[in-house]
């Protein structure tokens, strides 16, 4: 088991790394693809050929991505007797009869370097197996609020790649989880990363912070919809999504007034419920406005397929499993299970519910925009009567763009169509009249919407009543897709 290093020996160990080359971009090029040793890619002898040479990277990662052991005999002209040395103190080697065994996984992530379990402890079926950097704390951890936080708790932490994260932008970081093992990973790559403001404690749920509230919440918490309990970090204990659930309705006693919680989940969809209904039904009354994004749909059979593919390796045990899935989902009348994230913040007063399925996500760094979606929702509920929609500043998104397309006529070309965009963010886009066009360039944040919508009727020389209703209902549209921004007078 890994044991706590001075916090000296902490910055040689990961130095001593870095200056091997273990970081993500050289990995990359050095391995052809950031790809982790799997049976169902069957890349190990392409991972093993590419790691053949006897460099000190190499002997790196046959022990730390390929989770192979290796004599001290072949590595010991390249491995330096001081890195030796600190990766037998901190148990992240273990020598046995001249062969010395890696007891974790190390992977450079979003600049950090973090130990988990080797995906072979899957094949092990070890249920408190600690789970790395996963394409899931990816999605989280972009679309996490990177602003100021007095405190931060990281719910179902792992080895704390969202604490180490967040811990750039908080006072102090709470990482928690009910997997003892999880909370000696979290330490260990708090103090390998150099980063002292994560405090990680054990429990369930909220119960190690019963007492305490937090301006962030992320938690990426085991969502997966299975009759299984077989792992701690994906298997939750409760009927169907009940767990995700529970934290939903716990957060917000958690949750500073303005805080935010961000989780991901899945739901079940229940026959003859519309997609939406049940998630709604976690949402209400809490306190919180709310958005959910849903993700991805599956029915039953294809999410047992794929479920039963991650976390079993043995294909003689598929038919029983795949069918006890199936019961599982039948009798409790499943017909689709979602994925999405979901986004709270607590606010006193009538709160607002936003649930939608969102186009592609986009690239980058996303916190910005949950702040400013949460804007903009808080405005469109402000200026639901015309006389303050009338009253308001709008200004166009620095990242609206306009594109005309022409088409052809003869001896030159003639505008066809004309589309508003946006370059950050949800690709949205709609066509607008030239016109509308003209007057949305208006919208510099000094007139008010009433003034633009007089001056736009009289170059139109068009009704004002007619004009204003049109228009009223576009900058609504507008300010919900984030084309438009503006404060409520
Ligand atoms: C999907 S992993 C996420 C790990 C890490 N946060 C990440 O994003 O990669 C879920 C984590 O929740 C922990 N967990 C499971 N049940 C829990 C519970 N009831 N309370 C707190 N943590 C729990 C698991 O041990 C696991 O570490």
């Amino acid at each position: 088991m890994l044991k706590l290093l001075s916090e000296t020996r902490s910055r040689r160990l990961l130095d001593l790394f870095t200056q091997a080359g273990y970081h993500e971009t050289n990995l990359k090029s050095h391995l052809g693809a950031m790809e982790l040793p799997s049976r169902q890619l069957r890349n190990e002898p392409r991972l093993l050929d590419r790691t053949a040479e006897p460099t000190l990277l190499n002997a790196l990662l046959r022990w730390f991505w390929l989770g192979r052991s290796q004599s001290q005999a072949a590595v010991c002209a390249a491995v330096p007797c001081e890195l030796l040395s600190i990766l037998l103190e901190s148990g992240l080697l273990a020598e046995s009869d001249g062969m010395l065994a890696p007891a974790a996984m190390l992977l450079p992530a979003d600049g950090f370097l973090i130990a988990s379990d080797h995906p072979a402890a899957i094949e092990r079926r070890e249920s408190e197996m600690v789970l790395w950097p996963n394409p899931t704390s990816r999605f989280l951890s972009r679309f996490a609020i990177r602003r100021h936080s007095r405190a931060t708790l990281d719910l179902g932490a792992g080895g704390g790649i969202l604490s180490l994260g967040a811990a750039k932008h908080s006072d102090t970081v709470v990482a928690t989880d009910l997997n003892p093992r999880a909370v000696t990973f979290a330490l260990f790559n708090a103090r390998l990363n150099g980063v002292e403001n994560i405090e990680v404690l054990s429990g369930d749920c909220f119960a190690p912070v019963a007492d305490r509230t937090f301006d962030l919440i992320l938690s990426n918490p085991p969502f997966f919809i299975t009759p299984q309990n077989g792992y701690l970090f994906c298997d939750n204990s409760m009927e169907l999504d009940g767990l995700c659930r529970r934290l939903v309705k716990d957060a917000p006693g958690h949750l500073n007034e303005g805080g935010y919680m961000q989780m991901l989940c899945e739901w079940a969809q229940i026959a003859g419920q519309p997609w939406e209904e049940r998630i709604a039904e976690w949402l209400a009354g809490t306190g919180c406005d709310a958005w959910v994004m849903k993700g991805l749909t599956q029915d039953p059979a294809e999410y047992a397929q794929q479920r039963i593919r991650e976390t079993s390796q043995d294909p003689s045990r598929d038919n029983e499993l795949y069918h006890g899935f199936m019961a599982y989902y039948r009798e409790r009348g499943v017909e689709a299970i979602h994925d999405g994230l979901i986004v709270m913040r607590r606010r006193t007063g009538s709160n607002w519910v936003r649930i939608e399925e969102v186009p592609k996500t986009p690239k980058g760094e996303l916190g910005d925009l949950v702040v400013s979606t949460f804007a903009a929702n808080d405005l469109l509920t402000q200026i639901q009567d015309d006389a303050s929609l009338l009253a308001i500043k709008p200004r166009m998104s620095a990242y609206a763009r306009l594109e005309q397309v022409c088409g052809q006529v003869e001896g030159g070309w003639a505008p066809e169509s004309i589309t508003l965009r946006l370059v950050e963010g949800f690709p949205f886009h709609l066509e607008v009249q030239p016109l509308v066009a003209n007057f949305l360039a208006g919208c510099d944040g000094k007139r008010t919407v009433a003034e633009a919508i007089q001056a736009f009727a009289a170059v139109a020389n068009a009704p004002l009543e007619t004009v204003q209703r049109e228009c009223l209902a576009m900058i609504r549209k507008l300010i919900d897709r984030g084309f438009i921004a503006a404060e409520a007078v």
